[in-house]
């Protein structure tokens, strides 16, 4: 009998070269954001169909506000209209969408937005589709630390104390963690939660980025060996 493939239990990406997208095209950052959002609307569902059952995206990190303000008024808005529009179709898949990062920053209605959209997926559960907006792992592991500091503030504490007050508590952390455009960094993105993950990079940029490209990934994922710090099993 062939062994089953494996499969990560949670993706994530780091969506990365919008931006480089466009400009080879010579049309303006924007477009590439929004090139880049049609291809997440593809992506869910793809993702879905590989038996995925948690996939993250980090689309707009803390560290992302240093931007031209024009760039970033242009994401809200993108993100707006992409919560306007596609919360529905995700939901038809079975897929609960949440939000994960700080809540400061981000514009009232934009907020309002978010809460609608996690409250009414809220039963779905065939894959849960993380959006990391406003997310930082270093301001993740700050926001955890005083949350519980103010829970508990006797030593010592474990790391499934810490854990315990992550902005996402009961998703596992991510088993593969791709990012495109070429850069091999994280950039604060799951910083803690990827102690163990493993990771692929490409250097195609995020809104050229398809289903080959995804098989690609987890062909390559499939075929890794993961000891945690102990031996060959
Ligand atoms: C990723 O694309 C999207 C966000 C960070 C919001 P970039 O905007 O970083 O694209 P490049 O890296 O400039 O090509
Ligand atoms: C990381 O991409 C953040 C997101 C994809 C949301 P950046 O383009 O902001 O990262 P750096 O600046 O190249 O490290
Ligand atoms: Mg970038």
């Amino acid at each position: 009998m062939a062994e089953e493939k494996k499969i990560p239990t949670h993706l994530a990406i780091i969506l990365d070269g919008n931006g480089r997208w466009a400009k080879r095209r010579n049309l303006p950052r924007l477009m590439g954001h929004r090139a880049g959002l049609r291809k997440l609307e593809q992506m869910v569902r793809l993702v879905k169909r590989e038996g995925i059952r948690y996939f993250s995206v980090y689309a707009f990190s803390t560290e992302n506000w240093n931007r031209p303000a024009m760039e970033v008024t242009g994401l809200m808005s993108l993100f707006r209209y992409y919560i306007r529009r596609k919360v529905e179709e995700i939901k038809a898949e079975g897929g609960r969408v949440r939000f994960c990062g700080r809540k400061d920053r981000i514009p009232e209605d934009l907020l309002r937005q978010m809460k609608w959209a996690e409250d009414y997926t809220a039963d779905e559960n065939k894959i849960d589709f993380i959006i990391c907006l406003n997310y930082g792992g270093r301001a993740e592991i700050i926001d955890a630390v005083n949350s519980l500091i103010a829970d508990k503030p006797e030593a010592p504490v474990t790391e499934q104390d810490l854990r315990n007050h992550f902005y996402l508590p009961d998703v596992p952390d991510p088993d593969l963690i791709i990012r495109t455009s070429g850069e091999l960094r994280l950039s604060n993105f799951w910083l803690w939660e990827s102690a163990y993950s493993e990771y692929y990079f490409t250097d195609i940029h995020w809104p050229d980025f398809d289903e080959h490209e995804l098989r690609k990934a987890l062909d390559d994922y499939a075929g890794r060996e993961r000891r945690y710090g102990g031996l060959k099993g």
